[in-house]
């Protein structure tokens, strides 16, 4: 059986012993493995079912550590790096030869991100290696946001989950890099568009959400909770005309009608709040007995685009008013 535990020893001795492990982040879990042994690598794809086409993003603790295996920072990443991190961003970088092709999955680019989360800064400052980890959940499925979660989809196929309580942002890092000389939106997170552009000027580049993606994982159905989920422009209007349906509804803001199983990403209208309860509640929803849940989209601006990102690849269909 997996162990859910707080001892950082017994987390550093597995990870020395080329043990694969859940570790604790602000954004989501990770499932983390020596970044720069292609054996521990594999091992990371085969327990969450990912192809080696998709990337893994390489954790390390400071700007000074990335340095091992970054080849260079570009100034305009640079000066988001010294604002954001630790923190909810991830820069796409030339790597070092020390990155394995299966980290990047054969791209000259390496993934970084310094997470901002004490159990876990603690555990890279004793490593002498950067660890690899992809979000904590089986290919395809929804982000795991506490160690519950992992617990539910990766029972016995770790040793331990590093106990980090649940994550305070509760939606994957922002991915950003340079292409063509232009600052590029990989993938909408934990650092909203406009945090970037306060700092960088407008942005105007965001290759997000492909059936065919540049970014591999960013593919459309990417976060799929195991219930139907349909997105509506109107909630109360689809209430109104579905009324005897067996749905469920997912409220952002006051619950207008309480006849259905309901849960809410935050009665007070607060971004941050949905962002954090989103995939938690994208789990609950599957023990409803409902044929299906729905919900509305929620304000496009701050984190909130974040949240509509992942929203647009669980749902099942998308309704136009
Ligand atoms: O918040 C997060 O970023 C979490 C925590 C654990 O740090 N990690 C995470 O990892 O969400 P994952 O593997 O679920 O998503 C990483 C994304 C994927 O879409 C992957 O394709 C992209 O980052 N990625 C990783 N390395 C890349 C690279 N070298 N070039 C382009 N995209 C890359
Ligand atoms: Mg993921």
């Amino acid at each position: 059986m997996t162990k859910i535990g707080d001892s950082l020893d017994e987390a550093l001795n597995l990870l020395r012993n080329d043990e694969i492990i859940a570790i604790p982040t602000e954004t989501v879990y990770g499932l983390a493995g020596n970044a720069y042994k292609p054996e521990v690598v594999i091992k990371i794809f085969e327990i969450k079912n990912r192809p080696t086409f998709n990337p893994l993003i390489v954790h390390t603790h400071s700007m000074e550590s990335s340095l091992d295996f970054v080849e260079k920072w570009d100034k305009r990443l640079l000066k988001l790096a010294e604002h954001y991190s630790p923190g909810a961003i991830t820069f796409l970088l030339p790597k070092k030869d020390i990155i394995p092709d299966l980290v990047t999955a054969g791209s000259s680019r390496v993934a970084v991100r310094i997470p901002n989360h004490s159990v876990t800064l603690k555990l890279l400052k004793n490593l002498d290696f950067p660890l690899a980890a992809p979000s904590a959940n089986p290919f395809g499925y929804v982000s795991p946001t506490s160690s519950e979660h992992v617990f539910q989809s990766l029972n016995h196929k770790i040793p331990m989950i590093l106990e980090g309580g649940k994550c305070s942002i509760g939606i994957e890092s922002t991915i950003v890099g340079i292409e063509n000389n232009e600052l590029v939106i990989y993938r909408l997170g934990g650092i909203s568009q406009e945090n970037i552009e306060e700092l960088v000027g407008k942005v105007s580049k965001i290759h997000t959400s492909s059936s065919k993606p540049e970014t591999p994982g960013m593919l459309i159905q990417h976060y799929a909770p195991k219930k139907k989920l349909i997105l509506t422009n109107s909630l109360p209007k689809y209430v109104e005309l579905h009324n005897k349906d067996r749905m469920g509804i997912i409220f952002f803001g006051k619950p207008f009608n309480k006849n259905y199983p309901f849960s809410n990403l935050s009665e007070s209208r607060c971004l941050q709040e949905a962002a954090k309860n989103l995939f938690q509640i994208l789990r609950e929803i599957e023990s409803w007995e409902v044929d299906y849940v729905v919900m509305e989209w929620i304000e496009e601006k701050g984190l909130g685009r974040a949240v509509n990102d992942r929203l647009k690849r669980a749902a099942s269909s998308i309704i136009n008013f």
